[in-house]
């Protein structure tokens, strides 16, 4: 029992990370390419996303692989599982897909809404991987503390670009009401969606990875290559 109960939750645990962390990538690509028309000239700004987007992809990449060692597809969890889904679900009435980053950056007022949601979820990310670390299931998996560690160390540099934009814009810092709904996604997922998961029997697992729906779009920025080599 308590062997199915470890297996059954960091099989959750993979397949919610996994599909958070290819959603992160994917979604950078079109901030950046949005970010890459508006400020040409700011490459820092533009390395800095670029170095993020490959640092989503890397952690992919690490699921992905500890998936294929345990010789199981992950669970085909959706955008329900996505904070950043949900986030920007509240934030901007609109699915991350339907949103056009193209139009965001094109007001202000838009792109710093954008900015502290992406800031949150990373900050939320740190918080997170921090208690998974401690985390006695998670203690017991090598393979996915050294994933957990990696994540950890990455994560203060995803939110560090956004902020830094704000700031240099003389944007302000989220208010309490945006933490509260960081704060509030976070609960629905533990505390709700992630037991109603727990619980549900026969969960259909993915047949193929996430990647390969990629379409290779900017796939092959010089950093996501070098993350992916
Ligand atoms: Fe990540
Ligand atoms: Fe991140």
């Amino acid at each position: 029992m308590r062997a199915w109960f470890r297996q059954r939750y960091l099989d959750l645990l993979g397949s919610i990370y996994i599909y958070n962390e290819h959603r992160g990538y994917t979604a950078i690509d079109s901030v950046l390419e949005a970010v890459q028309s508006r400020w040409p000239e700011d490459q820092a700004f533009i390395q800095a996303i670029e170095k993020h987007r490959a640092d989503e992809r890397k952690h992919y990449m690490m699921f992905r692989r500890w998936f294929e060692r345990r010789g199981q597809m992950p669970i085909a969890v959706d955008r329900a599982c996505g904070h950043i889904d949900r986030f920007v679900g509240i934030m901007f009435r609109s699915t991350i897909d339907d949103l056009n980053p193209m139009r965001v950056v094109q007001h202000d007022a838009l792109f710093e809404r954008l900015c502290r949601v992406i800031s949150l979820t990373e900050q939320r990310g740190h918080r997170q991987v921090e208690i998974l670390l401690r985390h006695p299931m998670v203690r017991t998996d090598p393979t996915l503390m050294k994933i957990f560690t990696i994540i950890e160390q990455d994560e203060p540099s995803h939110w560090a670009p956004y902020d830094a934009w704000l700031r240099a814009n003389g944007r302000r810092d989220p208010k309490w009401w945006e933490r509260a709904i960081d704060q509030f996604i976070h609960g629905e997922l533990l505390l709700l969606k992630l037991p109603i998961l727990f619980l549900t029997p026969k969960l259909k697992r993915h047949s193929s990875w996430p990647d390969s729906h990629d379409g290779g779009r900017l796939a092959a920025t010089p950093a996501a290559l070098a993350a992916s080599g």
